[in-house]
Protein backbone atom coordinates (compact mmCIF):
# COMPACT_ATOMS: atom_id res chain seq x y z
CA UNK A 1 0.00 0.00 0.00
CA UNK A 2 1.24 3.45 -0.95
CA UNK A 3 1.15 5.95 2.16
CA UNK A 4 1.39 9.57 3.03
CA UNK A 5 4.79 9.31 5.14
CA UNK A 6 5.13 12.46 6.97
CA UNK A 7 6.75 15.53 5.46
CA UNK A 8 7.14 13.68 2.13
CA UNK A 9 3.87 14.08 0.19
CA UNK A 10 4.97 16.84 -2.92
CA UNK A 11 1.90 16.51 -5.25
CA UNK A 12 2.92 18.97 -7.52
CA UNK A 13 6.63 18.48 -7.35
CA UNK A 14 6.57 15.27 -8.58
CA UNK A 15 4.19 15.89 -11.55
CA UNK A 16 6.41 17.84 -12.69
CA UNK A 17 9.51 16.59 -11.83
CA UNK A 18 9.81 14.73 -14.85
CA UNK A 19 10.00 18.25 -16.93
CA UNK A 20 11.60 20.03 -14.47
CA UNK A 21 14.85 17.60 -15.06
CA UNK A 22 14.95 17.31 -18.58
CA UNK A 23 17.55 20.05 -19.26
CA UNK A 24 19.67 18.79 -16.14
CA UNK A 25 19.22 15.22 -17.51
CA UNK A 26 20.10 16.59 -20.83
CA UNK A 27 23.06 18.20 -20.06
CA UNK A 28 24.71 15.90 -17.66
CA UNK A 29 22.62 13.58 -15.98
CA UNK A 30 22.62 11.07 -18.06
CA UNK A 31 26.09 10.72 -18.83
CA UNK A 32 26.83 10.83 -14.57
CA UNK A 33 24.17 8.08 -13.89
CA UNK A 34 26.00 6.05 -16.31
CA UNK A 35 28.92 6.67 -14.86
CA UNK A 36 27.78 5.78 -11.56
CA UNK A 37 25.70 2.78 -12.07
CA UNK A 38 26.93 1.50 -14.94
CA UNK A 39 28.77 -0.93 -13.17
CA UNK A 40 26.95 -1.78 -10.52
CA UNK A 41 26.47 -5.57 -9.17
CA UNK A 42 25.37 -7.27 -6.37
CA UNK A 43 22.83 -5.74 -4.35
CA UNK A 44 21.85 -2.43 -4.38
CA UNK A 45 20.01 -0.16 -2.55
CA UNK A 46 18.36 3.38 -3.95
CA UNK A 47 17.41 5.79 -2.00
CA UNK A 48 14.65 8.57 -3.07
CA UNK A 49 14.31 7.10 -6.50
CA UNK A 50 11.71 9.68 -7.52
CA UNK A 51 10.08 9.11 -10.88
CA UNK A 52 12.65 6.65 -11.81
CA UNK A 53 15.52 8.72 -13.84
CA UNK A 54 17.90 5.59 -12.77
CA UNK A 55 16.00 2.55 -13.62
CA UNK A 56 17.60 2.81 -17.21
CA UNK A 57 21.16 2.72 -16.33
CA UNK A 58 21.63 -0.55 -13.93
CA UNK A 59 23.41 -3.17 -15.50
CA UNK A 60 20.30 -6.38 -15.43
CA UNK A 61 23.52 -8.17 -12.99
CA UNK A 62 22.33 -5.69 -10.09
CA UNK A 63 19.77 -6.64 -7.65
CA UNK A 64 17.91 -3.48 -7.12
CA UNK A 65 15.52 -2.42 -4.74
CA UNK A 66 14.69 1.21 -5.17
CA UNK A 67 13.14 3.46 -2.10
CA UNK A 68 10.83 6.56 -2.13
CA UNK A 69 8.98 7.69 0.61
CA UNK A 70 6.38 10.17 -1.44
CA UNK A 71 3.58 8.91 -2.53
CA UNK A 72 3.32 10.82 -5.77
CA UNK A 73 6.78 9.73 -6.96
CA UNK A 74 5.84 6.59 -6.13
CA UNK A 75 3.47 6.04 -8.07
CA UNK A 76 5.49 7.77 -11.46
CA UNK A 77 8.52 5.13 -10.13
CA UNK A 78 6.05 1.92 -10.27
CA UNK A 79 4.65 3.29 -14.13
CA UNK A 80 7.71 3.70 -15.75
CA UNK A 81 9.52 0.73 -14.11
CA UNK A 82 6.45 -1.55 -15.66
CA UNK A 83 6.55 0.07 -19.03
CA UNK A 84 10.71 -0.88 -18.69
CA UNK A 85 10.23 -4.37 -17.41
CA UNK A 86 12.95 -4.85 -15.00
CA UNK A 87 12.74 -7.82 -13.47
CA UNK A 88 15.87 -6.93 -11.50
CA UNK A 89 14.25 -3.67 -9.86
CA UNK A 90 12.20 -3.63 -7.02
CA UNK A 91 10.25 -0.87 -5.47
CA UNK A 92 9.73 -0.04 -1.89
CA UNK A 93 7.84 2.78 -0.15
CA UNK A 94 10.41 4.41 2.92
CA UNK A 95 12.46 7.13 3.97
CA UNK A 96 16.35 6.88 4.02
CA UNK A 97 16.09 8.12 7.94
CA UNK A 98 14.77 4.84 8.56
CA UNK A 99 15.48 2.10 6.05
CA UNK A 100 13.51 -0.84 6.69
CA UNK A 101 16.83 -3.44 6.02
CA UNK A 102 19.52 -5.49 7.56
CA UNK A 103 22.57 -4.13 8.74
CA UNK A 104 25.32 -4.83 6.26
CA UNK A 105 22.95 -5.95 3.74
CA UNK A 106 23.76 -3.59 0.39
CA UNK A 107 26.83 -3.81 -1.74
CA UNK A 108 25.89 -0.22 -2.90
CA UNK A 109 23.79 2.50 -2.12
CA UNK A 110 23.12 4.77 -4.44
CA UNK A 111 21.57 8.63 -4.16
CA UNK A 112 20.93 11.07 -6.92
CA UNK A 113 19.86 14.50 -5.76
CA UNK A 114 17.97 13.25 -3.05
CA UNK A 115 20.59 14.19 -0.08
CA UNK A 116 19.26 17.85 -0.47
CA UNK A 117 16.33 17.10 0.58
CA UNK A 118 16.19 14.71 3.76
CA UNK A 119 14.74 16.10 6.85
CA UNK A 120 17.74 15.06 8.72
CA UNK A 121 20.58 14.28 6.74
CA UNK A 122 23.21 12.92 9.68
CA UNK A 123 20.65 10.29 9.95
CA UNK A 124 20.69 9.33 6.62
CA UNK A 125 24.11 9.09 5.94
CA UNK A 126 23.62 7.01 9.04
CA UNK A 127 21.50 4.98 7.76
CA UNK A 128 23.09 4.22 4.27
CA UNK A 129 26.22 3.62 6.20
CA UNK A 130 24.40 1.02 8.44
CA UNK A 131 22.76 -1.19 5.96
CA UNK A 132 26.02 -1.22 3.63
CA UNK A 133 28.54 -4.12 3.53
CA UNK A 134 31.97 -3.75 5.15
CA UNK A 135 33.31 -2.91 1.67
CA UNK A 136 30.55 -1.17 0.25
CA UNK A 137 30.32 1.72 -1.65
CA UNK A 138 28.03 5.08 -1.43
CA UNK A 139 27.32 6.44 -4.99
CA UNK A 140 26.67 9.81 -4.92
CA UNK A 141 25.53 13.02 -7.75
CA UNK A 142 24.33 15.70 -5.29
CA UNK A 143 23.88 19.72 -5.32
CA UNK A 144 26.15 21.32 -2.87
CA UNK A 145 26.70 24.64 -1.76
CA UNK A 146 28.73 27.26 -3.97
CA UNK A 147 31.44 28.00 -1.32
CA UNK A 148 34.02 29.02 -4.11
CA UNK A 149 32.28 31.79 -5.23
CA UNK A 150 30.83 34.38 -2.36
CA UNK A 151 27.71 36.00 -4.76
CA UNK A 152 27.10 32.69 -5.58
CA UNK A 153 26.97 31.04 -2.43
CA UNK A 154 24.80 34.14 -0.77
CA UNK A 155 22.38 34.02 -3.66
CA UNK A 156 21.92 30.30 -2.54
CA UNK A 157 21.46 31.24 0.81
CA UNK A 158 18.80 33.77 -0.17
CA UNK A 159 16.48 31.63 -2.65
CA UNK A 160 16.45 28.86 -0.35
CA UNK A 161 13.29 29.40 1.14
CA UNK A 162 11.56 29.71 -1.99
CA UNK A 163 13.75 27.13 -3.26
CA UNK A 164 12.40 24.62 -0.77
CA UNK A 165 8.85 25.04 -1.20
CA UNK A 166 8.94 25.48 -5.08
CA UNK A 167 11.41 21.97 -5.18
CA UNK A 168 10.06 19.53 -2.92
CA UNK A 169 11.76 20.34 0.48
CA UNK A 170 15.16 20.97 -1.42
CA UNK A 171 17.35 22.64 0.36
CA UNK A 172 20.13 24.27 -2.57
CA UNK A 173 22.71 25.41 0.14
CA UNK A 174 23.58 22.28 2.03
CA UNK A 175 26.95 21.23 2.09
CA UNK A 176 26.14 18.11 1.32
CA UNK A 177 30.15 17.52 0.40
CA UNK A 178 31.20 18.20 3.69
CA UNK A 179 28.79 16.16 5.43
CA UNK A 180 30.52 13.16 3.73
CA UNK A 181 33.09 14.34 5.09
CA UNK A 182 32.20 14.46 8.12
CA UNK A 183 32.08 10.75 8.36
CA UNK A 184 35.12 10.63 6.74
CA UNK A 185 36.03 7.90 9.15
CA UNK A 186 33.07 5.92 7.57
CA UNK A 187 33.57 6.91 3.87
CA UNK A 188 36.61 7.40 2.03
CA UNK A 189 35.74 9.54 -0.73
CA UNK A 190 36.98 12.00 -3.00
CA UNK A 191 34.60 14.56 -5.33
CA UNK A 192 34.42 15.31 -8.84
CA UNK A 193 32.66 18.54 -10.05
CA UNK A 194 30.03 18.57 -12.22
CA UNK A 195 26.68 20.55 -13.06
CA UNK A 196 27.03 24.15 -13.53
CA UNK A 197 30.16 26.34 -11.83
CA UNK A 198 27.27 28.26 -9.96
CA UNK A 199 25.25 25.93 -8.77
CA UNK A 200 27.98 22.87 -8.04
CA UNK A 201 27.27 19.43 -7.99
CA UNK A 202 29.67 16.49 -7.11
CA UNK A 203 29.39 12.95 -8.12
CA UNK A 204 31.40 10.14 -6.44
CA UNK A 205 31.32 6.89 -5.40
CA UNK A 206 32.63 6.35 -1.30
CA UNK A 207 33.66 3.47 0.23
CA UNK A 208 32.90 2.09 3.71
CA UNK A 209 35.78 1.90 4.71
CA UNK A 210 38.60 3.97 3.81
CA UNK A 211 41.87 4.05 2.49
CA UNK A 212 41.32 0.88 -0.13
CA UNK A 213 38.21 2.00 -1.65
CA UNK A 214 39.67 6.00 -1.62
CA UNK A 215 42.50 4.29 -4.07
CA UNK A 216 39.94 1.96 -5.82
CA UNK A 217 37.51 4.95 -6.50
CA UNK A 218 39.51 7.07 -8.12
CA UNK A 219 39.22 7.58 -11.41
C1 LIG B 1 14.96 16.06 -6.59
S1 LIG B 1 14.14 14.55 -6.36
C2 LIG B 1 15.33 13.42 -7.06
C3 LIG B 1 14.70 12.11 -7.47
C4 LIG B 1 15.67 11.08 -8.04
N1 LIG B 1 16.62 10.62 -7.07
C5 LIG B 1 16.36 11.58 -9.28
O1 LIG B 1 17.59 11.60 -9.31
O2 LIG B 1 15.66 11.91 -10.24
C6 LIG B 1 14.39 14.30 -4.61
C7 LIG B 1 13.80 13.01 -4.09
O3 LIG B 1 14.19 12.79 -2.74
C8 LIG B 1 13.09 12.20 -2.09
N2 LIG B 1 13.23 12.35 -0.63
C9 LIG B 1 12.96 13.45 0.12
N3 LIG B 1 13.13 13.17 1.41
C10 LIG B 1 13.51 11.87 1.49
C11 LIG B 1 13.81 10.99 2.56
N4 LIG B 1 13.77 11.40 3.82
N5 LIG B 1 14.15 9.71 2.26
C12 LIG B 1 14.21 9.30 0.98
N6 LIG B 1 13.92 10.08 -0.08
C13 LIG B 1 13.58 11.35 0.17
C14 LIG B 1 11.91 12.95 -2.65
O4 LIG B 1 10.68 12.31 -2.38
C15 LIG B 1 12.29 12.99 -4.12
O5 LIG B 1 11.84 11.85 -4.79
Amino acid sequence: MVSAQQGKDHRWFAALWNTISIPGERRFGRQIRQRLLGDLDGRVLEIGIGTGHSFAYYPVDADVIATEPDPHMLKRAQQRLAALGSPNIELRQASVEQLPFEDASFDHVVSTLVLCSVGDQSRALAEAHRVLKADGTLRFWEHIRNDKSRFWGRFQDLIRPLWSWLGGGCQINRRTQRAIEVRATRFAYSARPCGTSQIPTVSRQAGKYSSRNACVNRR
